[in-house]
């Protein structure tokens, strides 16, 4: 793993654009794997300014998304469909249908995720996924005790998801208790894995991840396996490495 670190979140954010926009201008048609969480939000916003100043173009660009509340439709403004057209997508050229997230209201979730897979090889994997990591080291909703060689499927949250994102939600009670997410096998379709941290709350997972054996119960140290991974993070998020 290679790690940036960083003297604070805006130097993270405008470090992963400029990887990103890099990208969008080397390969026009290359695939995205987003995140949502408050972690890339500066990211996207420095993308959105490459876009309107710099006339960086994503209308080649495809997009697929790491998860989605089970339950939430693309209406509900918690949804992550919601956070990625308010975050990004509504502000940069990229065309709707080549955008992608799990569909948080299926009917199917097998048939769901099997398509979602199956979309994702088909697209021959993305050229950059963005991940973040939570306090409990999970990826995405790989959430502690996980199977490593899952692809996407539906989980159930951790009580520490649901805490640390009741924060976006009216009441605790409010968090949707599962989430559709790509398992670990499908992330590790990825040709380059950016991990971005910016708090020192994520320092003990940042830590453990890097230096720790890897653990079903740390998700993010099985990312030690994958053979392109940048840590971009603040140094506070670094305290412990
Ligand atoms: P955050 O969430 O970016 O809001 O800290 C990251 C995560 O839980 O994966």
């Amino acid at each position: 793993m290679h790690v940036i670190s960083c003297l604070d979140y805006a130097e993270m954010s405008r470090k992963t654009a400029r990887i990103i926009a890099a990208l969008v201008q080397l390969k026009p048609h290359c695939v995205l794997g987003l995140a949502t969480g408050s972690t890339p939000v500066g990211t996207y916003k420095e993308l959105i300014r490459y876009h309107l100043e710099e006339d960086l173009d994503f209308s080649n660009v495809t997009t697929v998304n790491l998860d989605e509340y089970y339950g939430l439709g693309p209406e509900h403004e918690q949804s992550y469909r919601c956070f990625m057209q308010r975050n990004l997508f509504d502000h940069i050229n990229i065309p709707p249908e080549n955008t992608h997230v799990p569909d948080g209201l299926t009917r199917d979730v097998a048939r769901t995720c099997a398509e979602y897979d199956n979309l994702v090889a088909s697209l021959g994997g993305t050229d950059i996924q963005l991940v973040g990591i939570g306090d409990n080291g999970h990826i995405a909703f790989n959430e502690p005790n996980t199977v490593f060689v899952a692809n996407t499927h539906l989980v159930d949250l951790d009580e520490d998801t649901i805490k640390a994102n009741a924060r976006f939600f009216a009441s605790e009670g409010d968090v949707p208790r599962q989430a559709i997410t790509m398992g670990m096998r499908s992330i590790f379709s990825a040709k380059l894995i950016l991990l971005l941290s910016s708090g020192p709350n994520k320092a003990s997972a940042i830590a453990r991840m890097i230096k720790g054996p890897i653990d079903p119960q740390l998700p993010a140290s099985i990312l030690q396996l994958h053979p392109n991974v940048v840590v971009i993070a603040v140094k506070e998020a670094l305290a412990l490495v």
